[in-house]
C-alpha cells in the first residue's frame, strides 16, 4: 500500500504500527491528516473505515464506505462487505470475485511464507488424508482456487493429469512457476464448473469455499464436473467454531469470508446429488494465533444405477445468511 507522495507514505507506516499497538485513535486522526495529503488513495479511505468500525463509530464507518464506493467503480477493497457487516447493505450471497482477486493478487508473493511459516496451514496434509492417499493414484484432478498450488505440491505424485482454477492472477504465476500443474485457468470456479473441459476422477476445493459464500451453484458444477464414481474434497471454515446461532447455515463473519455450518454443507451435498463418504473437523490454521476450525468433506458423486440420497430434509427450505 504506497501513495505517490513520501511523506504520505511515511505516515501510513507510522499509523500501521499505531494499529499495531492497539492505538486506533491514534492511528485514525493520523490517518485523517494523511488523507488531506492524498484524499484518492483509496487504501487510506477503507483503512480509516475499518478503524472507525473498531471503533463503534458505526455512522461514520458507513459513510466512507459508501463515499468509497462513490469513487471506485471496482471494490477490490470490499466496501460492500464491509457495510453487510455493519448492517447497512444486505450480505452477498455470493463473494464478490473483484474484492478476491484483488486480494489475493497482493498477496501473492507472501503467500506461502505466511500460510506454511507462521499460519501453520495444514491444508495439503488434511486434503491428502481425506483423498486415503489414493493407493493406485487418484487420476485426474481438478484444483479448485487452486491459488500458489500448496496443495497441488502435496498431491501431483499421484495425479496422472492435474489442473488448477483461480481468479487470481498473481496467485497462478506462482503456481505456475513450481511446474505441477498439466493445466491451469485464470476463472471463477462457479463459472468454470459450468463448461468443464473433461470429467475428474477428484476434484478438491481446498481453503476456498469461505471465500464464495452460497455453494449451490460450485456443488451442482462439482457435481457435473466428476465422473460417476469421482469423488470431491471440500473444506470450508467451521460456522459452529465462529459463533454461528442454532440452525444458522452461512454467515459472512468479520474477516470477510463466510463460515458455513455442517448441515448446510451436507444439503447442497445432498441437492446436487452427491453422496457425503467422509466428515471430520480439524484446525485447518491458525487465525490471530488461535487454531481456526474447519469442516472437511468427502463426497462422492455415485455411479450409474447407484441412487443417492436426495433431499436436505434436516435445514429449511431458505437457507439463512447472517453478517
Ligand atoms: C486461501 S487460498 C487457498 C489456495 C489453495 N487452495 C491452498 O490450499 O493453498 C484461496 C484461493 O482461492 C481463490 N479463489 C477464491 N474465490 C475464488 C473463486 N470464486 N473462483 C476461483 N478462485 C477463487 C483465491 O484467489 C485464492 O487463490
Amino acid at each position: 500500500m504506497t501513495s505517490r507522495d513520501s511523506r504520505a507514505d511515511r505516515r501510513v507506516g507510522y499509523a500501521r504500527s499505531l494499529i499495531d499497538q492497539g492505538d486506533l485513535d491514534g492511528a485514525l486522526s493520523l490517518l485523517e491528516q494523511t488523507l488531506e495529503l492524498a484524499p484518492d488513495w483509496l487504501d487510506l479511505l477503507i483503512l480509516t473505515g475499518e478503524i472507525r468500525a473498531k471503533l463503534g463509530l458505526r455512522a461514520e464507518a458507513v459513510a466512507i464506505f459508501r463515499h468509497y464506493l462513490d469513487l471506485s467503480t471496482e471494490d477490490r477493497h470490499g466496501a460492500m462487505l464491509h457495510l453487510a457487516l455493519l448492517g447497512a447493505a444486505p450480505a452477498p450471497e455470493v463473494q464478490q470475485t473483484s474484492y478476491v482477486r484483488a486480494l489475493f493478487d497482493d498477496f501473492a508473493e507472501r503467500f506461502d511464507r505466511t500460510l506454511l511459516q507462521s499460519l501453520d496451514y495444514q491444508g495439503p496434509v488434511l486434503i491428502a488424508e481425506a483423498t486415503g492417499n489414493a493407493p493406485g493414484g487418484l487420476g485426474t484432478v481438478l484444483d479448485l482456487g487452486c491459488g500458489t498450488g500448496l496443495v497441488g505440491e502435496r498431491l501431483r505424485q499421484h495425479c496422472s493429469w492435474l489442473e488448477g482454477v483461480d481468479l487470481s492472477a498473481g496467485m497462478l504465476e506462482k503456481a505456475r512457476d513450481k511446474k505441477i500443474y498439466d493445466m491451469l485457468h485464470q476463472a471463477d470456479i462457479a463459472t468454470f464448473l459450468l463448461e468443464p473441459p473433461r470429467l475428474y476422477d477428484w476434484i478438491i476445493a481446498g481453503d476456498v469455499l469461505n471465500y464464495v459464500g452460497g455453494l449451490e451453484n460450485v456443488m451442482t458444477g462439482i457435481s457435473m464436473a466428476l465422473r460417476s464414481g469421482g469423488r470431491a474434497v471440500l473444506t470450508v471454515e467451521a460456522l459452529d467454531s465462529t459463533g454461528g446461532a442454532e440452525g444458522e447455515v452461512m454467515r459472512l463473519l468479520p474477516t470477510l469470508r463466510y463460515g458455513h455450518s455442517a448441515a448446510y454443507v451436507r444439503a447442497m451435498a445432498a441437492d446436487a446429488r452427491l453422496v457425503v463418504l467422509d466428515q471430520r473437523t480439524e484446525m485447518l490454521r491458525l487465525e490471530a494465533g488461535e487454531p481456526l476450525a474447519s469442516h472437511i468433506f468427502t463426497v462422492e458423486r455415485p455411479s450409474a444405477g447407484t441412487a443417492p440420497a436426495i433431499g436436505s430434509s434436516d435445514l429449511d427450505p431458505e437457507p439463512r445468511i447472517n453478517s
